[in-house]
């Protein structure tokens, strides 16, 4: 495990590339959740058991495996974004998913496109079929065949290539313009902002949520919350949610990534700052955060609000697997895949393993923290859960 503290963090980039994460956007986005049919809020829990082993004063975890049936937090942006499209397309601004659906349903199916590890591509073919629009899902090579089935299930069309993601990202677009699709991709470029911006707005419901769920006190009685990153619009709109909700003054937003994947750390270890590829197959089982190339619009935010960068190896997130699938005590059994546990199993990795007490003792992690964390997915590789579990 290696760790950074951030060189970058500065208050008037972080007002400024927040920005657009206001509470008013926030609203609007919960509204539009709130009206589809398969709407849910999704659990948090308190685990008391994983608190009282590690010493800390109190941890939470946003169980997103139960979103919308899709064992991920994915569809909440491509729901949101495909959502944006049609908005702007019919002039309908702040309608409900009813309102869309019937006045999409007056013109013929258009085609979305999008790259996927797979849990991004299952929500877009999902928001493809409650619009009953037609989909196309690039997948990177070695994708899981589970993953390729999860996104045929819901009537897309899945061709997995023999290239890396951030290739395939760029082959979903170049296909996308030669036919006329509208891309719905999950990262930034120049000149390609509206959409990742929609899918990132759509991940703060999962904040509007947390803020509800916490009552009394609110975010405001968090000390730390751990975000795991691969082209970063996750963590960056968690992170730009909780600035803005805390006016600005949020707890320790600390930064986890696979150490084969880590393109945010390694942006945050240059001089300048500016966001670095990485290059290669980035070989590791946390799939949904395989990704060489953070997205622009999420490096801003994160550059400017966290606290550190963290770069893991596999078998931290397979600690954090086994700690909330086993959980200790009487705490809530969590079914985690390899890309949303990394964060449970860094915080008990760092709690507990003495190599690390200077990390510890650095992030203030002790008997008063009240940390948050976020399993963004449920088992979407069944085999290698069950191989975790076993091990
Ligand atoms: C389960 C899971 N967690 C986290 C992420 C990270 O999201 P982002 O690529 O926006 O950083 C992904 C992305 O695919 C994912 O599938």
């Amino acid at each position: 495990m290696e760790w950074l503290e951030n060189q970058f963090k500065n208050e008037d980039n972080a007002k400024r590339y927040t920005g657009g994460f206001t509470g008013e956007n926030m609203k609007k986005a919960r509204r539009f959740h709130n009206s589809l049919p398969q709407y849910d809020k999704t659990s948090l829990h308190q685990l008391t058991g994983f608190s009282e082993e590690t010493g800390l004063g109190a941890v939470y975890v946003k169980d997103e495996s139960s979103r919308f049936g899709l064992n991920a937090f994915k569809g909440l942006g491509a729901s949101y974004a495909m959502a944006g499209y049609f908005s702007r397309k019919l002039d309908m601004a702040d309608s409900t998913f009813n309102e869309l659906l019937e006045a999409v349903s007056e013109y013929p199916a258009e085609t979305f496109a999008t790259a996927t590890d797979g849990n991004h591509g299952k929500g877009v073919a999902w928001g493809a079929e409650i619009f009953n629009q037609n989909c196309k899902v690039f997948l990177p090579k070695g994708a899981a065949s589970t993953r390729v089935t999860a996104v045929t299930e819901r009537g897309a069309e899945a061709k997995v290539t023999d290239i890396n993601y951030d290739d395939t990202v760029q082959y979903a677009a170049d296909q996308s313009s030669g036919h006329g699709w509208i891309l719905l991709q999950d990262t930034a470029w120049e000149g390609y902002e509206e959409i990742p911006s929609d899918i990132m707005l759509g991940y703060t419901t999962i904040v509007s949520e947390i803020t509800e769920q916490l009552e009394p006190g609110n975010l405001d009685q968090l000390t730390h919350v751990i975000l795991q990153a691969g082209v970063g619009s996750f963590a960056g709109a968690v992170a730009a949610a909780i600035y803005n909700i805390t006016d600005g003054d949020p707890p320790k937003i600390i930064v986890v990534e696979p150490s084969e994947a880590n393109c945010m750390f390694h942006s945050a270890e240059s001089e300048l700052g500016d966001p670095l590829r990485i290059y290669g197959d980035m070989n590791t089982m946390m799939a949904g955060l395989s990704c060489g190339e953070p997205s622009p619009i999420a490096w801003n935010i994160l550059k400017s609000t966290a606290d550190y960068f963290i770069s893991c190896d596999d078998e931290i997130s397979a600690k954090g697997m086994r700690m909330l699938g086993r959980p200790a005590k009487d705490d809530a059994k969590i079914t985690s895949g390899a890309s949303g546990a990394l964060p449970a199993g860094f915080l008990y990795e760092v709690m507990t393993n003495e190599s690390h007490a200077d990390l510890k003792a650095n992030l203030n992690l002790g008997s008063d923290s009240k940390v948050l964390v976020i399993n963004t997915e449920g088992n979407t590789d069944p085999d290698n859960y069950k191989k975790i579990m076993n091990g």
